[in-house]
């Protein structure tokens, strides 16, 4: 390892070796970066009940989990890149092509892709039924009743090319359910998903091919609504 990038491990990990990183911020010009490597969770020991479920397959959750790798390494990469990014190619910013557009677009997808599965696959797993509660309360209120929210979560969840997300709006201060063709187009300024249904083919083609209907019921047999409604209690209203 070169003597420069050892000293960049040593910053990245946060270790207060003052002089080293003053030796760093006069390579960089008088910059300092922050980015610390993202680790993915890793589902197999936090939440095995991925693997036991019924309607969704353990092949399904094994090819699942690697994409959600992928976008992890590619955020590390991203990020890396964003931190060694010379004056150049600041310079070159450009809104047809450059690298930093590039990077600044790209990013985006990666971060959703992080994001939206942590929600998904930390809410799967579970035994299906119906939510309780404050958010049970809470949907009746902005939705009429359960069925009525189901029968638009459905229909979002048929309607999309990437996702389907319950968000709690702060502005509106209800629940919103939003539309995704992929992991990063149409986000809502200011409100929290609690709930997110992964319909790209690669969360059901393997157990149901092109039904997707099918993988929607397996999807709401096998949600736990206990860690949504923990997650829409923990927004503290
Ligand atoms: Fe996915």
């Amino acid at each position: 390892m070169l003597r420069r990038d050892f000293l960049k491990v040593i910053s990245i990990l946060g270790f207060s070796l003052i002089f080293k990183i003053k030796e760093v911020k006069a390579e960089k010009g008088g910059k300092t970066m922050a980015f610390v490597e993202y680790k993915p969770i890793n589902f197999k020991e936090v939440r095995p009940q991925l693997w036991q479920m019924d309607g969704i397959s353990q092949k399904t959750m094994d090819e699942h989990i690697k994409l959600y790798e992928g976008y992890v390494a590619k955020y590390n990469e991203c990020m890396k890149l964003l931190e060694n990014l010379s004056d150049e190619e600041y310079n070159k910013a450009n809104a047809t092509y450059s690298l930093i557009r590039s990077i600044k677009v790209d990013i985006t997808r990666a971060i959703g892709g992080i994001k939206n599965h942590e929600l998904y696959f930390g809410h799967l797993g579970g035994k299906g039924g119906k939510p309780e509660g404050k958010l049970l309360e809470q949907i009746e209120r902005d939705f009429g009743s359960y069925d009525r929210f189901l029968k638009e979560l459905k229909a979002t969840a048929m309607a999309a090319r990437g996702w389907a997300w319950v968000a709690y709006d702060y502005n509106f201060k209800r629940l919103f359910i939003a539309i995704g063709d992929e992991q990063n187009t149409f986000p809502i300024w200011n409100a929290t998903p609690i709930l997110g249904i992964d319909v790209f083919e690669h969360a059901y083609f393997i157990d149901y091919g092109t039904a997707r209907a099918k993988y929607l019921e397996a999807f709401f047999n096998s949600v736990d609504w206990k860690v949504v409604e923990k997650s829409f209690e923990s927004l503290k209203l």
